[in-house]
Formats: C-alpha cells, structure tokens, sequence
C-alpha cells in the first residue's frame, strides 16, 4: 500500500505513520526526519535547509525531490510506504505523480487551535526519533527517551514564533493538495482529535482495514 499522510503540523501524522507502517509491515518515510538528518551532518545542503526550516518554510522542492527520490529506490519501498511530510504542494503532488501512485492519502483534519500546544510541548529523542509530549505523553524520566536514554530535545521549529509561521505556510502551500487528492478520489479524511489509539483506528478504518 502506497499512502501518504497529509495535514498541519503538530497533527500526529508521524506518531500515527509509525503505528500504521508496523501494522503493514512497510517503511515510514518522513521528509522532515530526513531533513534534520541532514541538517545534523552539518554539510552545506544540510545549513541551507536549517535556514528554511527553523523559518518554518518550505525547503526548496528540488532538493527535498532529490532525497526522496533515492528513498522510493531502495529496496523495502517497494512493499509500499507511508509517506509523512510530502507532498507539501501542488508542484511536490504533480512529481510524486511521475514517480509512483498512490492508493491512499489521509488527510488529519484539526483545529490549528488545537495544535500549539502540541507542538511547544513536543519533545523528541535525536538518536531513535522517539516523540514525547510533556503534557499527554512525557517519557517516564524527565529529559531521556524511554527507549535509548539519550536526552530529549526540543526542535528549533517547535518555538511558538517558528509554529506560527509553519501554520501560514501550511494554509498557503498545502491546503490546495486536498481538492488534488479529493479529485483523483483517493483522499480520506480522519479527524485528529481525540486520543491516539481513537485516532489510530480511525486511520485503520481509512485504509480499508489493511492493518
Ligand atoms: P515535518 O517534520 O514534516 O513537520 P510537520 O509537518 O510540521 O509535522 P510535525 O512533525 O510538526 O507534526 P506531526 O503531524 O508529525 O505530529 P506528531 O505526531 O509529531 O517538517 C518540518 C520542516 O521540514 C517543515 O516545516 C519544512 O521546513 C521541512 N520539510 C519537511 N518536508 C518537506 C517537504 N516535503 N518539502 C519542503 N520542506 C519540507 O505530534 C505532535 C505532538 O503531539 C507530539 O508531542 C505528540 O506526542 C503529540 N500528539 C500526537 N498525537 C496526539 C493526540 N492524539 N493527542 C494529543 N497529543 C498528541
């Protein structure tokens, strides 16, 4: 199954990708996670998309293209992914179309109200890219992962002025991809309120019940 999820950030896309993809039993390939790989190796192209990101814009769609591009090539996608993160806009839908189909896209749909808080107490682990929430689901000791004991961080783009900012680009660049996916008749929309085990079955249900 080839899907990919799409909505503002702070929706739960990548805490939801990670489930679904272990239910199927295929990759989750989120652009952002590859991005701040990228970002954290220091190199040029890494120091251009830090400039983009932490002004909570779009990186230029060449170069996100480019890394997806060699994702989509290696071998476990070929089972299917979950795609977090891309598209982002009309111009990312209309290349991905030239790469592969896709059977499925999932639209999280929430009050941007709702998210702020999300976002400013989100708390992520650098090493396993584990997610933690401060208020909804902070890891057992404060500052480590559960998983690895590496301390947590915050991401740049989690400051409430740079939240702000993705929002506006979010509204600008984004929204247009939903009629996209409505009209090719893929898209579904699961509504991302609510606790993530409601949230995780209303996903199963849009995907046909495939997990
Ligand atoms: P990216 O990393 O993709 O960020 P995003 O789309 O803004 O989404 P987030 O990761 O912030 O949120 P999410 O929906 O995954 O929510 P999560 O599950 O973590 O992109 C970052 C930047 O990279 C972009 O701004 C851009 O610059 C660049 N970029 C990436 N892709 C690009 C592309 N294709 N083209 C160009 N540039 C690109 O949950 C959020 C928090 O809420 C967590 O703390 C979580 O624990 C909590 N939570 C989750 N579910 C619930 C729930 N049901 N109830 C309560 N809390 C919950």
């Amino acid at each position: 199954m080839r899907v990919a999820f799409v909505g503002p950030p702070g929706a739960g896309k990548g805490t939801q990708a990670k489930l679904a993809a272990k239910g199927l039993g295929i990759p989750h390939i989120s652009t952002g996670d590859m991005l701040r790989s990228v970002v954290a190796s220091g190199s040029p192209l890494g120091q251009q998309a830090e400039s983009y990101m932490n002004a909570g814009r779009l990186v230029p769609d060449p170069l996100v293209l480019d890394m997806l591009e060699e994702r989509l090539k290696q071998g476990d996608a070929s089972r299917g992914f979950i795609l977090d993160g891309y598209p982002r806009n009309l111009d990312q839908g209309e290349a991905l179309s030239h790469l592969t189909k896709l059977d499925r896209v999932i639209y999280f749909e929430v009050g941007l109200e709702d998210l702020v808080t999300r976002l400013v107490e989100r708390r992520t682990c650098p090493k396993c890219k584990s997610v933690f929430n401060l208020k909804t689901s902070p890891p057992k000791k404060a500052g480590i992962c559960d998983h690895d004991g590496t301390a947590l961080i915050q991401r740049p783009d989690d400051r409430r002025e740079v939240v702000e900012a993705r929002f506006e680009t979010y509204q600008r660049e984004t929204l247009p991809l939903l009629e996209y996916y409505r009209e090719a008749g893929v898209l579904r929309t699961v509504k991302a309120t609510g606790g993530v085990d409601e949230i995780q079955s209303a996903v199963r249900k849009a995907l046909g019940g495939a997990i």
